[in-house]
């Protein structure tokens, strides 16, 4: 079986079309992905503590790249670590991972641990060097008819912590979520804190009721998505009325439109919602002129006319 394939799956960072092995990147080189590996000591790996990004790249640009990596510095502090890299440093670090899919759509995933600890201890020593590790994947052309049909997602609770606008690479609440969801036949879950849907398990949520578009605003409980935030920013540029305001499960379940957003998913219809149809079953009015405008704006992305 060639590298990169396990049961007929193609692992992530590998782009089938370009590269068996691909070249990642880890503590400053670039090496193969099969070469790159991580002492077991790490903190990432014994106590899930750090933090990631996922940046998509068009036309061989990475998308709102300074806004991915103000959310990566976001987290960083959170978490009380220093960035390893200055933000106008990562660009000639990651560029180099996109080059191989030749400006066919895909992503950077590029992760930030503590480092490798000298024993295990909940508190960090001092003085670690934190363990950077980026990679390219493709991003898997969704299959059109999911733009037709729209897609299936499942209400589950949410059993995350509280600082969820973090983007902590501990993700085992959101790994139980879409195992549930998965098991129900639904492509993502929808999590409700208390009565209100937050956001989806890797994605945050957009309702439309009336014509407007809703979403939970920014706080501790969802991930600000630099894809949340194209949507609201193409819809302030095309006139469509919008706000940011809490979500109750009930009115989730009478909108005309639910959708899913997130840097590899875009924007997703959903138009069954646990056992129930959103909507008359089929993706909306709004979600269409949101689909052309974002597939216009990743056009411009393409030509280099915007970031
Ligand atoms: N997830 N909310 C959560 C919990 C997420 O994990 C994500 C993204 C989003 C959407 O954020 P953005 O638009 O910046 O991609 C919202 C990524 C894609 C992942 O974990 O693979």
């Amino acid at each position: 079986m060639a590298a990169g394939q396990r049961r007929g799956v193609t692992v992530a960072g590998v782009n089938p079309e370009s590269a068996v092995d691909p070249k990642v990147y880890l503590n400053g080189r670039y090496l193969p992905l099969s070469e790159a590996c991580v002492p077991v000591m790490d903190r990432g790996f014994l106590f899930g503590d750090g933090v990631y990004e996922v940046i998509p790249a068009y036309g061989g640009r990475l998308f709102r790249l300074h806004e991915h990596l103000e959310r990566l510095e976001a987290s960083l502090q959170a978490i009380g670590m220093a960035p390893p890299l200055a933000i106008d440093a990562w660009p000639a670090r990651l560029t180099p991972l996109i080059e191989p899919f030749d400006g066919a759509d895909c992503s950077v995933y590029l992760q930030i641990t503590r480092g490798v600890a000298p024993y295990r201890d909940h508190l960090p020593s001092a003085g670690l060097t934190p363990t950077v590790f980026a990679m390219g994947s493709a991003i898997p052309t969704p299959n059109p008819t999911l733009f037709e049909t729209g897609a299936r997602a499942v209400t589950t609770e949410d059993l995350r912590w509280g600082r969820c606008d973090i983007k902590a690479i501990t993700l085992l609440a959101a790994v139980m979520a879409r195992l549930e969801a998965n098991e129900k036949g639904g492509l993502e879950a929808i999590l409700i804190r208390d009565g209100f849907a937050t956001e989806g398990a890797a994605s945050n949520l957009f309702v439309v009721r009336d014509g407007r578009l809703i979403t939970p605003p920014k706080s501790r409980l969802l991930l600000p998505g630099i894809t949340r935030d194209l949507v609201l920013e193409l819809a302030r540029l095309h006139d469509l009325p919008y706000a940011e305001e809490a979500i109750p499960l009930d009115y989730l379940r009478q909108a005309d439109e639910v959708w899913l957003t997130s840097s590899t998913k875009e924007v997703l219809p959903v138009t069954r919602l646990d056992d129930q149809t959103i909507g008359n079953a089929s993706p909306g009015p709004r979600f269409r002129q949101m689909r052309q405008h974002y597939a216009t704006y990743k056009e411009r992305i393409r030509r280099g006319e915007v970031v």
